[in-house]
């Protein structure tokens, strides 16, 4: 069956030789008993649909821009936004590939002529735009993070995606402060996860939702203020029950919400006045109706971003913030990785339907270099 028949547009798939683009500058390995320095295994979607469309191909190995290291992916994340992309809702920024994946793991293997300060052999974990379902891809050296000796390599692909999105939704959107409560719906999920630790981290009193015990009782041991059964409580009442301030108000500071239009008039009713309610995913919905008058008399304001869709200046930003302010949280091991689970990379299909099933606490990771951390 050709690529034609299979409706996949290889030209949007490949990176095609460029100006801008240079060949790695270092010998390729050989990968594996079939794969050699042309190409690499790799993820794609043959068509928008359920978590079988994902299949494993051969595609060419990626240039490198000046700006750019190859890294070969020991370990790559699985994101939510992932299963979107797969189903036809989320396309790639302009620019990107098509191959999925937004973190990695890895080892460099090769340096772009403008960079400084990494070497070929460092072991790394990096944000992506995409490309990470894959055994080679290229980052702009500004969006990596050093991966210390001692620290698993594996688990170190669970972070960069949900450490960027967390820092910059509440620290940099939500102006956050020591103190301060925030909320996180969704407890136990890989955002969820990373959220408790981050406010332990920054001093920030935490409340999160969760729709079972099992992930109830995972929150409060990983260090969750308190923490809420959506399906069986009423969020806004038990917000202001227990998110109580030193002047007699009552509420939220700050919601990082994955919900949507479905919350929308309840995150707005459980915010304290000044409260800040920062929006990252639309699970629950694109659109409802507000009352201005909801926010304008208790000054509380409304954001909506996605991380995917920023400039690379503003991820290479936020990336040196999250290794500035995070990173040494990780190293002392005050913000761990949250594993649900390793698949292979063949069984990308299985991992998904993880996700799908929201079986997960915490993060799934795929293990694209079977056989091992060569760093
Ligand atoms: N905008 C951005 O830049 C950005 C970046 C990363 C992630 N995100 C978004 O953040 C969210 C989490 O991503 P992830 O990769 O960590 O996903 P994930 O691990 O699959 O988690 C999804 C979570 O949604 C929770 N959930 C579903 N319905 C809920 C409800 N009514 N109330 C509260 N929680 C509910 C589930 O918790 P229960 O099983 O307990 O219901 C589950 O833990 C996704 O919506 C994703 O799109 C956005």
């Amino acid at each position: 069956m050709s690529d034609c028949d299979l409706g996949l547009d290889r030209s949007a798939l490949c990176r095609c030789p460029d100006v801008s683009r240079t060949t790695a500058q270092t010998p390729l390995p050989r990968i594996g008993a079939t794969h050699y320095s042309g190409g690499m295994r790799a993820i794609t979607i043959s068509s928008p649909g359920d978590p079988e469309v994902l299949q494993v191909t051969d595609e060419p190995t990626p240039d490198i821009a000046a700006d750019e290291v190859l890294v070969r992916v020991h370990a790559a994340g699985v994101n939510r936004a992932d299963l979107l992309q797969r189903r036809g809702f989320y396309d790639p920024p302009p620019g990107a590939t098509t191959i999925p994946g937004l973190e990695i793991s890895g080892t460099i293997v090769s340096l772009g002529a403008d960079v400084t300060g990494w070497s070929v052999g460092d072991r790394v974990a990096a944000l992506l735009s995409g490309g990470g379902y894959a055994e080679f891809v290229p980052v702009p050296a500004g969006q990596l993070l050093p991966v210390p000796d001692g620290f698993d390599l594996t688990e170190a692909a669970a972070l960069p995606e949900v450490l960027s999105t967390v820092w910059s939704n509440i620290v940099g959107r939500g102006h956050v402060e020591a103190g301060e409560w925030l909320l996180v719906h969704g407890g136990g999920s890989g955002i969820g996860t990373a959220a408790i630790q981050i406010a332990n981290h920054l001093g920030v009193k935490i409340v999160v939702t969760v729709g079972s015990e099992r992930k109830a009782e995972f929150c409060r041991n990983l260090g969750a203020d308190a923490v809420i059964n959506y399906r069986d409580e009423d969020f806004v009442e038990r917000v202001r029950e227990i998110c109580i301030h030193e002047d007699g108000t009552t509420g939220a500071d700050v919601i990082l919400d994955i919900i949507g239009a479905k919350y929308l008039e309840r995150n707005i009713k459980a915010l304290n006045t000044d409260g800040r309610l920062v929006i990252i995913g639309m699970q629950g919905g694109t659109k409802t109706e507000i009352n201005l008058g909801w926010l304008m008399q208790p000054r509380k304001s409304v954001s909506a971003t996605t991380l995917r869709a920023r400039p690379k200046e503003q991820k290479i930003a936020i990336v040196a913030e999250v290794a500035d302010r995070l990173w040494p949280g990780v190293i002392n091991g005050d913000i761990r990785p949250i594993i649900h689970e390793t698949v292979p990379l063949s069984e990308a299909a299985r991992a998904h339907q993880m996700l799908e099933d929201g079986a997960n606490i915490g993060k799934v990771l795929l293990i694209v270099d079977e056989e091992g951390d060569k760093g």
